[in-house]
């Protein structure tokens, strides 16, 4: 299938694109590489979005935490908005926080181009999946590793993005839970029976050693933080390493269909 969007052009493009952000087509048989800058060095944090650009990252994965949602806290507002000023990029959001319906407008404001919300954290997750669009903005919805799939079959239509954490929240670094994988592909099932180009993406742990499985059960776009920026070459290396270990899982995945 062909993309409408692609890497390539996005520099620079991505803001005139002619179709609301919240509407960008999917590309369900492509993969996308998202660099969690979570693992990138936080002084240095507009050097690597640089380093990134035009070196095989679609997206930059931005984890906002805070401290209540999950153990831990990172980047907030301004840091979006300098991110924004920075890259061209799409920035995608994962939001780990309590209430995320309260600072929707305020991360759309700062620039944010997709904005993910948890499952867990939203009581009326279909209202602010909503929401979000209506900011143009693309809306995903996650789910952690003791979450079943099944929550998110109903709002799977008012999803551009359905996020399976493979790791529990909080840090990176950890290690991908094999069992999420079944999960994933739950998802993707569903995703497929519903006839939505909903894009699936894995967050945890993810690596040039299991990036294969998760293509396999039905990946479309990897996070990884430690893989992408722990690189010995540098994130775009790392990124690079990633798209090559995922090409062959959309072989295999084409292959088993
Ligand atoms: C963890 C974050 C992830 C994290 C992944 O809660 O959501 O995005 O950065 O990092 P790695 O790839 O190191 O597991
Ligand atoms: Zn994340």
């Amino acid at each position: 299938m062909a993309c409408s969007w692609d890497s390539r052009t996005a520099v620079g493009g991505w803001h005139d694109a002619p179709v609301p952000r919240s509407t960008w087509p999917p590309c369900p048989d492509a993969v996308r590489i998202a660099p969690s800058l979570l693992a990138a060095d936080f002084g240095r944090l507009a050097d690597a979005v640089r380093a990134l650009e035009g070196g095989g990252a679609e997206r930059l994965h931005v984890d906002v935490m805070d401290g209540v949602f999950v153990p831990n806290f990172t980047f907030g507002t301004d840091t979006v908005r300098m991110l924004r000023r920075e890259t061209s990029l799409p920035l995608e959001l994962h939001l780990m926080i309590v209430d995320p319906d309260r600072h929707l407008e305020t991360f759309a404001e700062a620039g944010a181009d997709g904005i993910t919300v948890h499952y867990e954290a939203a009581t009326h997750l279909h209202r602010t999946l909503t929401r979000i669009r209506e900011l143009d903005c693309r809306a995903g919805a996650a789910i952690v590793p003791s979450t079943p799939a099944l929550v998110l079959d109903d709002v799977l239509e008012a999803c551009d993005l359905a996020l399976v954490m493979t790791i529990d929240p909080g840090y990176g670094g950890q290690r991908l839970i094999p069992r999420m994988l079944a999960k994933v592909a739950e998802v993707r099932a569903e995703v497929d029976r519903q006839g939505l180009g909903t894009e699936v993406e894995v967050d945890g742990g993810v690596d040039t050693d299991n990036a294969r499985a998760c293509v396999v059960a039905g990946t479309t776009v990897l996070v990884a933080g430690t893989a992408v920026f722990g690189h010995p070459d540098g994130p775009a290396a790392g990124a690079r390493a990633l798209r090559e270990a995922s090409r062959v899982g959309t072989a295999a995945r084409s292959g088993r269909d």
